[in-house]
């Protein structure tokens, strides 16, 4: 694979600026002969190559979003693309999109076949073969195998994983409506099917994540709280200080920027500013008084003033009216490329469903978690637990294509690790125990913030209590 300084080097030789989404696409195709095709492409007059010069590419096809601010984009997520609550019918084709784009990446391991022709076959009852599908249920049985329910558009058939084999410890992970293949083979009555391996959609062993060609500094953080008494204003006023004297290009807040009305039951007796304008005014200043060079991209969580089924609409004006011009609000999830780096934000409201439903999976721990995601390849996989969704005919929480980052917030609890090449982040909180926590027995770790080198991919967490 070319590396991003290369690329920019034979541009700039040929005295052609180049845009990073460009760089990105040269990276990944990995063709020799490209980048001269691109440039014989390019117009006597142009100064810089953006991705309409690409011979052959139409630019938007994948969702992409070209804006003015070639080292600031926002890919997914854009403010105003989510859409209202969907319909009943909705739902059949959410679910199958996702079956269809999820599938095509298990497809070539597995190459399955439709369920229905499955059981009517009766050579598979020797023979092995794969399926693919959603898990419907996942349960013990009496004799602590797993049966897990594995539907395709054709049928459904009960998959036993058993006790005693390898892929055991990976099914008791299976979470409903994640797409899976299996391969096994049909009992004698053809009711059961037998599993001997199993897919997950997952990040390929190949991925070679991008680095931006020159310096670059993001900060990630989420879960400001702004209005609960437990906002720790001197910490952030510490961060603040810092974020002056740094020379950091892009403050990525994921989420919670304020503790909102009526999230939980008498959370007023927890508010020292009671009104949903005047936390989102107070936030506005905050922000206000950070670098104005910096760019300060914007998505929110559960407890912001939008809807809460997912995909969330980004803070809309009457509530960011006094942010400062740098910000720029997205939805939630969003994904968004600085520098050619791409980082995907998530709330992480589904870390609570993830927690809930793999066994051994914790708070204190976000990294199995998010690990899990990018293996299945979704930010929520399970309809109808504790993450709304609104169903459109697409799945937006689908992950794709692979970022370089996840990052995520929600459990307050500070955490960054690595999935065969994307950075995992859980930027933690700036709101101390809450009573909540307390009775949950759960410790945040507030006041930290993760930097990211965009030309290394490297961090650091830097601690402001
Ligand atoms: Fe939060
Ligand atoms: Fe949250």
């Amino acid at each position: 694979m070319l590396d991003a300084a290369t690329i920019v080097q034979r541009f700039l030789e040929t005295k052609l600026q180049v845009h990073p989404e460009v760089v990105r696409y040269i990276a990944e195709k990995d063709d020799p002969g490209l980048i001269d095709r691109i440039i014989a492409n390019v117009p006597g007059d142009a100064v810089v190559v953006s991705v309409r010069h690409i011979p052959g590419l139409h630019p938007g096809r994948d969702g992409s979003r070209f804006l003015t601010d070639p080292e600031c984009e926002v890919i997914r997520g854009t403010a105003g693309s989510s859409r209202a609550i969907a319909s009943v019918a909705d739902y059949s084709a959410y679910f199958r999109d996702r079956y269809q784009r999820l599938g095509e990446c298990i497809r070539a391991r597995a190459a399955p076949m439709p369920i229905e022709a499955l059981k009517k076959g009766s050579r598979y009852r020797q023979e092995a073969c794969s399926i693919m599908g959603l898990v419907v249920e996942n349960r013990t049985t009496a004799n602590g195998h797993r049966m897990v329910e594995v539907e395709d558009p054709t049928s459904s058939i009960q998959v036993l994983f058993h006790k005693d084999r390898p892929q055991f410890a990976e099914a008791e992970t299976l979470v409903p409506d994640e797409v899976i293949g299996v391969r096994g083979t049909l009992s004698g009555d053809g009711r059961l099917f037998f599993a001997e391996q199993m897919f997950r959609p997952d990040i390929p062993l190949s991925h070679a994540p991008f680095r931006s060609e020159k310096p670059g500094q993001a900060v990630l953080i989420s879960d400001v709280h702004v209005g609960s008494n437990t906002f720790l204003e001197e910490t952030w006023n510490r961060f603040a200080d810092w974020l002056s004297g740094s020379d950091v290009s892009y403050l990525l807040i994921a989420g919670d920027l304020v503790d909102g009305i009526g999230v939980y039951p008498n959370q007023d007796h927890e508010l020292t500013i009671k009104n949903i304008y005047e936390q989102y005014e107070v936030f506005g200043s905050m922000l206000r008084d950070l670098p104005s060079r910096m760019k300060i991209i914007i998505s929110p969580g559960n407890h912001d003033v939008v809807r809460q089924a997912e995909p969330q609409p980004a803070i809309p004006p009457e509530f960011s009216a006094n942010f400062p011009k740098n910000c720029i609000m997205v939805e939630n999830p969003a994904m968004v490329s600085l520098q050619g780096v791409r980082v995907l934000m998530y709330h992480g409201r589904s870390l609570d469903d993830f927690i809930s439903l793999i066994p051994g999976a914790s708070y204190d721990n976000s990294a199995p978690v998010m690990a899990g995601m990018l293996q299945r390849r979704h930010l929520a996989p399970t309809y109808g637990k504790r993450t709304p969704i609104a169903a459109g005919k697409e799945d937006p929480l689908i992950i794709d294509p692979i970022p370089e980052v996840l990052h995520t917030g929600h459990i307050h609890i500070m955490g960054v690790s690595d999935y065969r090449g994307v950075l995992c982040v859980n930027s933690g909180t700036w709101q101390s125990q809450t009573a909540f926590q307390k009775q949950m027995n759960i410790t945040p770790t507030p006041g930290r913030a993760v930097l990211l080198d965009l030309q290394t991919l490297g961090y650091s967490v830097l601690d402001f209590n």
